[in-house]
This record gives structure tokens, sequence and C-alpha cells, in this order.
């Protein structure tokens, strides 16, 4: 079992990196399956996610290999089922994706699909309501989704009850290639969602309005090879930095983000009283530990990601004063307050509210991390208690950071990964 050994207690300082980000890659990979030319793609992060990804599109014979250690080289040509059923498949939330990019491709799609998880119940209704409205026929049988467009796949309206990312990302990936023009409505507006519009643009494609509530799409024939196209910076890697710096009172300048993209955490840092420098594509976050509480709700971009609550209640917990935490995406992402409040922070959770009492001093513990973004929190927290922590089920890290410990070390940080011994 690996864990991270962490001394708290030191403030981090000096200039860290971001890579890719995690979400727009898990669309973009599968939708090099909508063509059967090459693609190169810069900027893949490479995280356990993508690493899985990667293995099931060669498990259909798809050929992929790192020109370097953030360049993808994929070719799909010889890809000849539609059929994802095997382990990896169900491993990773992500693979839905699958469903959409195979239906484009072959006019059907076989996915077996992961089960809830632990930040809750993660339906896919909406996805499948899509692609029924695409003309597939769509059955869910025993975990495993299989969609079949016999005659071809045709542009719809399509309005989604939710704003879902996935939803809207599967969608487009399946629309591209139908016959005639899909219209999303009530669509997510993140980043990745743009970011896949683009790349599938840079293919050839016809979409306009992503990063609106709106997408229109003009289905085409065919779609050619994507020629070194860059994925945008991790949001969420980046916010995740960001946070850092200011719960250890560092000063620390975090480097190829897109600050639009951080306007929800800038705007939240400042009103705490935490100081916030915007450059052209990095941002400079230092603060001497004195700041004071707020109050926040999760929603979909460019309301306060779901993604950074974790991160963000954790600084909460140093601040002075009452702050309250809603989170309306999720209803359980609150699993890392048991483990917070052991290290001395004080949070009532209510359902999908959280009260959070500060300022408290962390103290080092043992702790386990409950999901991903749980355990980007724990670490944060970890980094700024006085003492030792030890961090285990860190594989939930690897998922969605590159290097996670790495980075951290570079900015001052003493946190080391371990291999320990287990019982059982
Ligand atoms: N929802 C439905 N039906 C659907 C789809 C979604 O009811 O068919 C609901 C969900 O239950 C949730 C809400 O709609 O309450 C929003 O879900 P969304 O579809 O937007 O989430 P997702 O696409 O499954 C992605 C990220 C998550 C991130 C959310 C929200 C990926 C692979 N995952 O999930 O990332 O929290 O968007 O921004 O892109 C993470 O990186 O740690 C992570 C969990």
């Amino acid at each position: 079992m690996k864990r991270l050994v962490i001394n708290g207690g030191k403030a981090l300082k000096g200039d860290i990196y971001v890579g890719g980000s995690k979400n727009a890659a898990v669309a973009i990979l599968p939708a090099t399956l909508l063509t059967e030319e090459p693609c190169l793609i810069e900027n893949v992060p490479n995280v356990s996610d993508v690493r899985i990804i990667i293995k099931i599109l060669k498990n259909l014979g798809a050929e992929c290999r790192w020109e370097d250690n953030s360049t993808l080289y994929v070719d799909t040509k010889n890809v000849n089922s539609s059929k994802a059923v095997d382990e990896e498949v169900s491993r990773m939330r992500g693979s839905y994706y699958l469903i959409g990019a195979l239906l484009g491709r072959f006019g059907q799609a076989e996915v077996a699909l992961p089960g809830g998880c632990t930040i809750g119940n993660r339906p896919i209704d909406m996805h499948l309501k899509g692609f029924s409205s695409l003309g597939a026929k769509v059955d869910e049988e025993y975990g495993t989704v299989v969609a079949n467009a016999e005659n071809g796949l045709r542009g719809a309206g399509i309005y989604l009850d939710k704003v879902s990312v996935g939803a809207t990302m599967n969608i487009m990936l399946a629309a591209v290639k139908a016959q005639g023009n899909t219209t999303i409505e009530n669509c997510a507006r993140e980043p990745h969602v743009v970011d896949l519009a683009n790349f599938l643009n840079s293919m050839g494609a016809h979409i306009r309005g992503a990063g609106t509530d709106v997408i229109k799409i003009r289905g085409v024939k065919e779609l050619h090879g994507a020629k070194g196209y860059s994925i945008i910076p991790d949001q969420i890697e980046a916010g995740t930095f960001m946070i850092a710096a200011a719960a250890t009172k560092g000063d620390v300048t975090v480097h190829n983000l897109i600050p639009r993209h951080m306007e929800a955490l800038t705007a939240k840092l400042e009103e705490m009283g935490i100081g916030v420098d915007e450059g052209e594509d990095e941002i400079r976050i230092y603060s001497n530990g004195e700041f004071r509480g707020t109050t926040f709700r999760t929603q979909p971009y460019p309301g306060f990601p779901t993604d950074l609550q974790p991160q963000m209640s954790v600084l909460l917990s140093l601040a002075n004063g009452e702050s309250n935490v809603y989170e309306s995406v999720w209803e359980n992402r609150f699993a890392y307050v048991q483990e917070l409040n052991r290290m001395g922070a004080q949070i009532e959770v209510n359902g999908t509210a959280a009260e959070i009492h500060g300022p408290k001093k962390l103290k080092g513990v043992g702790l386990r991390c409950p999901d991903l973004r749980a355990g980007a929190a724990l670490t944060i927290a970890a980094l700024a208690a006085s003492g030792k922590s030890y961090l285990t089920d860190i594989k939930y890290i690897d998922r969605g950071y590159a290097d996670f410990e790495g980075k951290l070390r570079g900015v001052g940080a003493d946190i080391e990964r371990e291999e320990v011994e287990t019982n059982d």
C-alpha cells in the first residue's frame, strides 16, 4: 500500500505549473474514435484516469503512444469493435464518453459502466435520453448500456432537465456526425465543454455556442485527424494549489492557467482577505494566515466548482469566524469532514450544507482519502497542520493529479510517498 507522509506547518513558496485538464482529456481521448486518421494531442495529463482511457482505447484496437511526457499520439483506424465491456471500463466514471464516441463512429455501442460512487448516485439518464432523441435504441441491462442506431443517428432538439457536464459532452460526441442539425439546450458551460467542442471543430466538426447554454451542431459526414491540439489547463488542479498556498501562509505563483476560469475562486479568496495577483497566464496567491470566513454555494460553471469545495472548506476551517458551504451538485461530498474534524476542525454537516467554525489549529493525524478531491483537501489540511500526517488510499489522488507530491515539494512542502506493508 502506498501512502503520503506529510510534515506540516511549512509555508509553500515559489512557482508551480499546472498540467492539462483531466475532465477535458477523458472526453477528448474517446473523441479520437470519431476519425480514422491519427490525432496528436498535447498537454495530456498523465493521471490514472487518462491511463485507463488509453488502455481501453488500446483494447479496442487503437494505437496510442506517448511522444513525450504530455503529448499523445492516437490512431483508431484499426478499431473495429463497438464493444467496451472489460474490467477497465467499469473502473472509471468518465468511460461513459465511450458510448457517445462509439455511437458516433459505428452507430452502435455496448459499454459497461460503474455503479454509484462515494460522492453521489451519478445517474446518466440524460445522456441516454439524448442518444434516444438522436434515434438510437438504448437499453441498460446489468450495468451495461447497449445503444443501437440501425438507421444512423439523426440531429434533434434536446433539452437537458438539469445542467450536466457529462450529458452535454456525450451528446456532442454522438451528434457531430449525425445527419442534420442538433440543438442542446440548458447545457453545461464548463471550460472542458468548450475544449471538447474546439477539439472536434479542429477535426472538421461544426459546433457553435459551446460555453453558452445552447449548443448548435451541424452534422458532418467525416472528421479528419487533429494535429497538435493542446488541451486546456486543469482549472481544478490550479485551484487546489492556489488554496494550498493560502492555507499554508505561503506565497506561490501558479503558472499555466487561464485566469478567467478561476474567477469564482479568486473572487472568494479576495473577499476573505487573501492576496491575489492575476497575470496573463498565472496567478500569485499570498497570505499571512489572517483571513476571514465566507459563504459559498457550489454550482455549474461559472459558479463555484464542486470539485474545489472540499479544498475550500479546509481553508475556511483556518479562517476567522463562521462560514457556510452549500453543495448543490453532489449529494455526498462531505465525506472528508469526519477526517478533518479529527485534525481539529469544527464542521457540522446537515444534509448538503456545512457550517464551519473557525479559526482552528489543525494537527497531523493518520488520514484516509474518501475520494479524489477529498484526498486533495486532506493533503492541504496536512500541509497546514502542525506535526506529521499519514494519508492512505492515495489512489484516488492519482486519478486526477499528476506528480502531486512532486509539484508540492517543488514549492517547499515536506511530503513523501512511501510503500508500507499491510496485514490484509
Ligand atoms: N445528473 C443526472 N442525470 C444525468 C447526469 C447528471 O441527474 O444523466 C446529475 C448528477 O447526479 C449531478 C448533476 O447532474 O447531481 C451534475 O452532474 P454532471 O453530469 O455535471 O457530472 P459528471 O459529468 O458526471 C463531471 C466531472 C466531475 C464533476 C462534475 C461537475 C468528469 C469525468 N467528471 O462529472 O468531476 O464533479 O462534472 O462539475 O468530467 C472530479 O473531477 O473530481 C469529478 C467528480
